[in-house]
């Protein structure tokens, strides 16, 4: 599996909202916000692709307060989970944040699917929440320990 960036109009980033609506949106009933969403603030996208490169899993970063950055639409493709995927993913891009000087990372958890951030550290902050119209949980991790 390759770690990498996702880019503007081209073939992985095409592959990865596919993904999102496939795994995120239409369980959901919902639609995809536009394209031009997908980059306005200077989100960064992630995935992993596998030797065909095809996309099996990604996620999104963006800007936070105070230099955090809040992870958001992580997927992994169905044939693909409970597999590590998921785990190296969010590891590979731990990393590259914490290069970039991002010390502190947040999340929106949906709660059938906070037992996996749990087990790669990510902390919950307050009470489950309707987002939505689904339980969610506000998550969180240090990336760099505080003196
Ligand atoms: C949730 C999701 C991202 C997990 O990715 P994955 O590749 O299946 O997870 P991994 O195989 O890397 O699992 C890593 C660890 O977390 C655990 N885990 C995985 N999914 C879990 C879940 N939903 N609840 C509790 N624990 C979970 C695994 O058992 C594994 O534990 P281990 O290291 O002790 O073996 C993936 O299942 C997915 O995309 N689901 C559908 C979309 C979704 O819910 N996205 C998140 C929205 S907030």
């Amino acid at each position: 599996m390759t770690f990498r960036k996702i880019f503007p109009e081209t073939n992985a980033y095409a592959q990865e909202r596919a993904l999102r609506d496939t795994l995120l949106r239409q369980p959901l009933g919902l639609t995809m916000d536009a394209e031009s969403v997908d980059w306005a603030d200077g989100t960064r996208h992630f995935g992993l692709f596998d030797e065909t490169d095809t996309l099996v899993a990604c996620v999104l970063a963006s800007p936070g307060p105070n230099g955090s950055v809040r992870l958001r639409q992580m997927a992994v493709s169905s044939a693909s989970q409970s597999s590590g995927f998921g785990r190296s993913l969010m590891q590979q891009a731990e990393a590259e944040l914490r290069r970039s000087g991002v010390k502190s990372l947040s999340l929106h958890a949906r709660d059938t699917a906070i037992g996996f951030y749990e087990k790669l550290g990510y902390s919950r902050v307050g009470d489950i929440y309707l987002e939505l119209g689904i339980p969610h949980q506000l998550m969180g991790k240090e990336l760099v320990r505080k003196e």
